[in-house]
């Protein structure tokens, strides 16, 4: 029997903010601790994750029909390809991740879909996954839904170069959301923020790193951001009218997103 994991990883610890059923005992420990220093951490996860199935649902409304989700992490309630092929049935969606278990869950959950897989890559490695067998799902030469949701912050350094290689590759009319987190305003909560950044950075395989709102709208370099723009994920499309979630609510204003169109 293969020994459980013992060092959390960010797909485990996302899963234990969301509620899920993938994590275990080291990313219920990491994502606690993060959340002692910040204690809206969950949420914050939360209002991540309903900024994509918000995402998806619009994307859909504009006619894209094929999907490459990169950093997708475990499976959850409202998957791209359910809300996807909800309004389209024959959307195609190629799901990415670094992490070999989401990837296994995911193709098991995806088993009986033709239009909808996962593959193991590396963000970092655009040529890996641009060229993967599995990515062949999708064609390139129509509009795609790039989404890079809360994947960013896990890859170190500039990330520009990175962004062109993805960008350069879509047709045009091809859209690219990107969700990323950000310091707060408020000395308080900053000094929060990057405590609970420094607990997670110890405890999980993949760091994650926080970007300023400029470094934010510079990956975006290459499309026209669709309105609103980059904004609070909470403010980006709400569900209904009047729904704002905590003007002043740190958790909202961690967390930044947007979508850009290809021209
Ligand atoms: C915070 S979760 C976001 C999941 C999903 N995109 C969402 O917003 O609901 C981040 C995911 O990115 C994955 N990840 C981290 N680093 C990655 C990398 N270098 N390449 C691909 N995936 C990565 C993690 O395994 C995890 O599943």
């Amino acid at each position: 029997m293969a020994e459980e994991r013992t060092r959390a990883t960010a797909a485990g610890v996302y899963d234990w903010c969301l509620g899920g059923h993938h994590h275990l005992p080291c990313d219920a420990e990491a994502a606690i601790a993060a959340q002692r220093a910040f204690p809206l951490t969950t949420r914050t996860a939360r209002y991540n994750r309903d900024f994509l199935q918000r995402v998806v649902h619009w994307l859909a409304k504009q006619g894209v029909r094929q999907y490459l989700d990169i950093g997708s992490g475990y499976p959850t309630a409202g998957n791209v390809h359910e809300i996807a092929q909800a309004s389209r049935p024959d959307s195609r969606v190629v799901y990415v991740d670094i992490d070999p278990d989401t990837v296994a869950v995911s193709n098991g959950i995806l088993a009986d879909d033709p239009c909808s897989l996962c593959i193991q890559g590396d963000i970092s490695d655009p040529d890996a996954v641009l060229g993967h067998p599995g990515t062949g799902l999708l064609d390139f030469t129509e509009p795609v839904g790039l989404l890079l949701v809360s994947v960013l912050p896990f890859v170190e350094g500039d990330v520009g170069p990175l962004l062109r290689r993805y960008i350069g590759a879509l047709a045009p009319g091809s859209h690219v959301a990107i969700s990323h987190i950000t310091a707060p305003e408020g000395e308080h909560a900053r000094l929060r923020l990057e405590a609970a950044e420094r607990q997670y950075n110890t405890k999980v395989q993949q760091r994650v790193n926080v970007r300023s709102g400029d470094e934010i709208t510079a990956l975006f370099d290459g499309t026209e951001l669709v309105p609103p723009g980059l904004v609070r994920a909470t403010h980006w499309h709400p569900p209904r009218p009047g729904y704002v979630p905590g003007d002043d609510d740190e958790a909202s204003g961690v967390l930044l997103g947007g979508v850009g169109r290809v021209p």
